[in-house]
């Protein structure tokens, strides 16, 4: 029940989407409006639009990605753009070339867009700073995953239409996710209200400042929320000491049939991916009838191909 296009009047000027933090309201709205007219796209038996006819799209991928690097790889394909593909192991960035550098190379061969996944918070944004070409952030650091917000929100309102006064919790590892702070970002923005959950060593009180309420105990605020979006427990920190043990995040945080049962009869329950089953959700949960997690990943290309075109349009009509 996507709602119908609320924000005709705006228009997109932005060359590169780096996070939501920065986008207005409006903005957001004007991403996912233009998003829903790219699902029919999707359901055709041929999948192409020429929206994108003669550009280049690059994708430059410093971490490891199964979805979002596959998702706009499939959306400039859609939009009938040429695709290259540079991947860290087999740049020259491994031979110390600087990430403007490796960029300014790749725009004198006449890329147009240039999709972003990077180790550093902020990488994207020097890497717009520094070209003509078009940058989206598809993952910096911990900072922020706007496509990943961007299509969590546009699946929420496929089901609830409006989010103002939607009760949204993100569950897991708030510190060190850049997918939990576009979803605050983006919600906090369309008026939702937002719960963090999780271990008090994994969610910075300063979070409060946002706007959002922070819980320890998942069990107490169970039956409140509409959605549980779960976060991916991030192995590579165990050794952190950040909690205890998988075992016990288990026991106190995992989202299982047991606690699937205590919540809202049609919660909506989301994950980003990649999913560790049996730690922060079950089998059964994750491919229960509550979960969008397969949704959530087929709204990325509607997602994706609206912010490719939006961001080539706003370079060419603005010079942005
Ligand atoms: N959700 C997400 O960013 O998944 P990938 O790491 O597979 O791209």
């Amino acid at each position: 029940m996507q709602r119908a296009a609320l924000t005709t009047a705006v228009t997109w000027k932005r060359k590169d989407l780096l996070g939501l933090e920065e986008l207005s309201r409006e903005e957001i709205l004007h991403i996912l409006d233009t998003a829903n007219g790219f699902k029919e796209i999707s359901t055709r038996s041929i999948k192409k639009a020429p929206a994108l006819r003669g550009k280049v799209v690059l994708n430059l991928f410093f971490e490891p990605s199964t979805r979002t690097k596959a998702s706009f790889s499939l959306a400039a394909q859609r939009l009938s753009a040429d695709l290259v593909d540079v991947v860290k192991e087999a740049s020259s960035a491994v031979k110390g070339e600087t990430l403007v550098d490796t960029g300014r190379n790749l725009e004198a061969m006449g890329v147009d867009i240039v999709i972003i996944r990077h180790q550093q918070a902020g990488a994207p944004a020097l890497l717009g700073r520094s070209l003509d070409a078009c940058v989206v952030n598809a993952g910096d650091g911990t900072h922020e995953h706007p496509t990943q917000g961007l299509l969590d929100i546009f699946t929420m309102r496929e089901k609830f239409g409006d989010l103002a006064g939607r009760k949204i919790a993100l569950v897991g590892d708030i510190t060190h996710s850049r997918v939990a702070r576009s979803n605050i970002h983006g919600l906090k923005k369309l008026g939702a209200e937002v719960g963090l959950v999780g271990p008090k060593t994994l969610i910075p009180g300063a979070f409060k400042d946002l706007g959002c309420s922070i819980h320890y105990n998942l069990d107490e605020v169970i039956d409140h929320y509409d959605v549980f979006n779960i976060l991916r427990i991030q192995m590579e920190r165990q050794n952190k000491g950040l909690f205890p043990s998988v075992r016990e995040y288990h026991h106190l945080y995992g989202i299982d049939g047991n606690r699937l049962s205590r919540m809202k009869t049609d919660v909506m329950i989301m994950h980003p991916g990649p999913i560790n089953r049996g730690i922060e959700i079950s089998q059964q949960v994750a491919d229960g009838k509550n979960s969008v997690i397969l949704q959530q990943v087929s709204n990325g290309l509607s997602v994706r191909m609206a912010v490719l075109v939006l961001v080539q349009s706003a370079k060419e009509a603005h010079g942005a």
